[in-house]
């Protein structure tokens, strides 16, 4: 065991989402998914020796519930090791659909194999982060990743997708700072109540392979038509949920995709993908990216804009 360990994972936000459990345990997927890792936005994680398993995020102190209990699966799946207070300093806007538990169960699952020397490889880390949160099997990887479903606790990891370079960004919409409402767990559960559920998993299998094949080519307007398809069906499903139906969205979302459609129809690559909350992700080209984002700028003054572009894999410090 070291003294201490430090991981750096970044976000990743899915272009083919991640949204329901076959099996809520072992946090296996109903579906492949699909992601951009990004550059902008990440967590770092350093973990040491403690009396008892504690949280500080940004230095805060934090329920360490979910995170104690992800400590205990590595301690009972790997080996054994002492408690861990865990120190994390997150660059991902909280809670607002920017998926920060991607970047947290990563850098976590990192720092803690370092830490041990554990020697894994990095379909390991992400096959061990998945029992922390889905998203976070695919941030060990660079560019685009594929979390394949798989059918067991085993075959269920993410992997690199190599694609030729491409000039993709993200505009990212800060709609709101108010913490989600529903979890992505809860949000999934209830959607797997949806008639239409059926549906989505069988149609993401067939975006799935269309996207591949749109990536391959660096087609970005391809990637961005299946993507916002690919959402704004996970999106459906929360409205016509039997139980306890909702929506993330929000009346700026629904502003901002309007605009999308309006930035398209002016001769833009511009397409909207959103997660577990109100926040809209306009996927489009780097040299596009900032005219779109000041057009934005000067409609919305309420909300904050930022540009993402492709990210690294996971590092040590
Ligand atoms: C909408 O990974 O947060 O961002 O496994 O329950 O922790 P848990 O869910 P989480 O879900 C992310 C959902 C999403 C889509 C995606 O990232 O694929």
């Amino acid at each position: 065991q070291q003294a201490g360990a430090t991981a750096v994972a970044h976000t990743n936000i899915a272009l083919i989402k991640y949204w329901g459990k076959a099996d809520p345990v072992l946090n296996l997927p109903t579906t492949s998914s699909l992601s951009l890792t990004l550059k902008e936005y990440y967590t770092k994680t350093q973990v040491e020796e403690a009396d008892v398993d504690s949280l500080l995020i940004n230095e805060l102190p934090q329920d360490a519930k979910r995170v104690h209990e992800f400590l205990n699966i590595l301690r009972e799946e790997v080996q054994d090791f002492p408690p861990l207070r865990i120190i994390s300093t997150n660059k991902v806007p909280i809670s607002a659909g920017l998926a920060s538990s991607a970047s947290s169960f990563a850098a976590l699952t990192a720092a803690v194999a370092k830490f041990n020397n554990w020697q894994l490889s990095l379909e390991d880390l992400s096959r061990l982060a998945r029992r922390g949160s889905g998203s976070a099997t695919r941030s060990f990887f660079p560019d685009f990743a594929i979390w394949e479903k798989g059918h067991d606790d085993a075959s269920s990891y993410a992997t690199h997708f190599d694609t030729p370079d491409m000039p993709i960004a993200l505009v990212v919409c800060k709609i709101s700072g108010l913490v989600k409402k529903v979890s992505s767990t809860e949000g999934m559960r209830r959607a797997q109540t949806s008639p239409n559920y059926a549906a989505w998993v069988e149609e993401s299998a067939r975006q799935l392979v269309n996207m591949e094949d749109a990536l391959k080519k660096a087609d970005i307007k391809r990637v961005g038509e299946i993507a916002e398809a690919n959402a704004l069906g996970m999106h459906n499903l929360n409205l016509t949920a039997k139980d306890q139906r909702f929506t993330y969205f929000n009346a700026q979302t629904m502003q901002i995709l309007d605009e999308v459609k309006a930035l398209r129809q002016a001769g833009y690559t511009a397409y909207a993908t959103m997660d577990a909350g109100p926040n809209v992700k306009i996927i489009t080209t780097l040299n596009e990216a900032n005219a779109i984002k000041e057009s934005l700028a000067k409609r919305f003054l309420k909300i904050q804009f930022d540009i993402a572009t492709p990210g690294p894999g996971i590092s040590y410090e």
